[in-house]
């Protein structure tokens, strides 16, 4: 399972490429917008700085128009940032429709915002590289997120679907853990999530009596 994080930060991005586990960034308006991103050549820029500090990941780079058009348009200009932007498209009837001349025209998309096994069928059906199911929001409106990805990887593998099942909306390191049991392709985590992976009680006891005991050898 491939890891991404889930942030516009820099610093973050960089701590977790660091880490030397990262192999992509996901971003979004809220996330961007977090980080004091306004204006075109800005969020440009910036998304550029975020493909020099992943070096050779993928970096999704959300569109904000709804209509097919301007999806298009704008699908372009990101794609044409860096090789490695992958523009994320919402789930949504022109969204559809732009991911599928975004495959024909070998432009790399990620269809985020969804929320069913219906519209992750939809999304593989046009071509998307990614499909993007959040669950924790799905967890928040008392459903099961985790038994989301597990039905759509279920889906694609009998089907055939060659989309990834990148994981999102991840809120804690056992949504990461649960996600690579059921299949998903890709988790996009918040830093916090995955430095959560790294926790355990026994580890930090069992170090300090290690160290403790160094001192006698
Ligand atoms: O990338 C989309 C996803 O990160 C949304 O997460 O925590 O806002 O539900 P969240």
């Amino acid at each position: 399972m491939k890891f991404f994080i889930d942030t516009a930060n820099l610093a973050q991005i960089q701590e977790a490429h660091d880490l030397g586990i990262l192999d992509g960034v996901t971003t979004n308006p809220s996330l961007m917008a977090k980080e004091g991103i306004k204006g075109e050549a800005a969020i440009m820029k910036h998304y550029e700085a975020i493909c020099e500090v992943v070096e050779g990941g993928d970096v999704s780079a959300e569109v904000l128009s709804t209509d097919f058009a301007n999806i298009v348009e704008e699908g372009k200009k990101l794609a044409a940032i860096h090789p490695n932007i992958v523009v994320k498209v919402p789930m949504i009837k022109d969204g559809v429709k732009a991911i599928k001349w975004f495959t024909e025209n070998g432009i790399r998309t990620n269809c985020t915002l969804v929320f069913s096994a219906g519209q992750a069928i939809l999304a593989a059906k046009a071509g998307a590289a990614y499909v993007s199911p959040f669950i924790g929001r799905i967890d928040d409106s008392s459903w099961d997120g985790v038994e989301l990805i597990a039905q759509i990887a279920q889906i694609y593998s009998v089907q055939g679907f060659k989309t990834e099942i990148l994981a999102a909306s991840i809120r804690n390191a056992l949504h990461i853990v649960k996600c690579a049991e059921v299949g998903a392709d890709v988790c996009t985590c918040p830093l916090d999530s995955i430095l959560g992976l790294l926790k355990h009680p026994l580890t930090d006891i069992g170090l300090a009596k290690f160290l403790e005991d160094a001192k006698k050898m």
